[in-house]
């Protein structure tokens, strides 16, 4: 079912949304539209937060030499950034945070993080989680390369672009043996 509403329209099948989605590391050079960027950010901005808190902010990322510059930074394993149409890095910001338990600022961007992918599949835009938090050597050169200050720590980078094979398939992950009834 799809609605249309001040976000654009929207997809809402959420269950075939989910079992859908898996990391898209190639992608094709259409554009992301301002709009449609906006609904995946504003998901980014919708999910459950320890007091509320929502310690998080996104940096967007359209430029492609700066895209290279934290491939350039961050290796391999940021290989399909170099693709992306737009990049976003979320980042956790501890000043911001419910303080009196340490990490649920960690807990909050992800659950960001993770509600960007599902919006963009959502709206047939590819994604991969690209990890930065907790590797030191990940999230303090993306600090230094965007002059940010220590109390906000990049979690993930999302690379974000139409799939270059756009082939979606429902995925039956289901494993029996991870599921305890009653006890474990
Ligand atoms: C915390 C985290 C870090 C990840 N880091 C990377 C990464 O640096 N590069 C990459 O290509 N994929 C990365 N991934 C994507 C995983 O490799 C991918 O989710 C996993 O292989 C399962 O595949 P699927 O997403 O298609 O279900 C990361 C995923 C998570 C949750």
């Amino acid at each position: 079912m799809f609605i249309a509403n001040g976000l654009g329209e929207i997809c809402m099948d959420a269950i075939e949304n989910i079992l859908s989605r898996k990391s898209v590391r190639e992608f094709s050079n259409k554009e992301i539209s301002e709009q449609d960027l906006k609904t995946i950010l504003t998901a980014g901005m919708s999910g459950p937060s320890a007091l509320n808190m929502r310690p998080y902010d996104f940096i967007v990322i359209r430029k492609k030499d700066l895209m290279e510059q934290i491939y350039d930074e961050n290796g391999i394993y940021y290989a399909p950034l170099k693709q992306a149409n737009v990049g976003v890095i979320v980042c956790g910001d501890i000043d911001k945070a419910y303080l009196a338990k340490d990490g649920y600022w960690i807990i909050d961007s992800t659950i960001a993080a993770q509600n960007i992918i599902l919006a963009a599949n959502a709206l047939g835009i590819g994604s991969v989680w690209l990890g930065a938090y907790p590797e030191k050597q990940k999230y303090l050169a993306l600090q230094k390369l965007f002059s940010l200050s220590n109390h906000v720590i990049p979690v993930a980078v999302i690379a974000l672009g139409y799939p270059l094979d756009d082939k979606r398939e429902i995925r039956d992950l289901y494993e029996e043996e991870k599921i305890h009834k009653d006890k474990w």
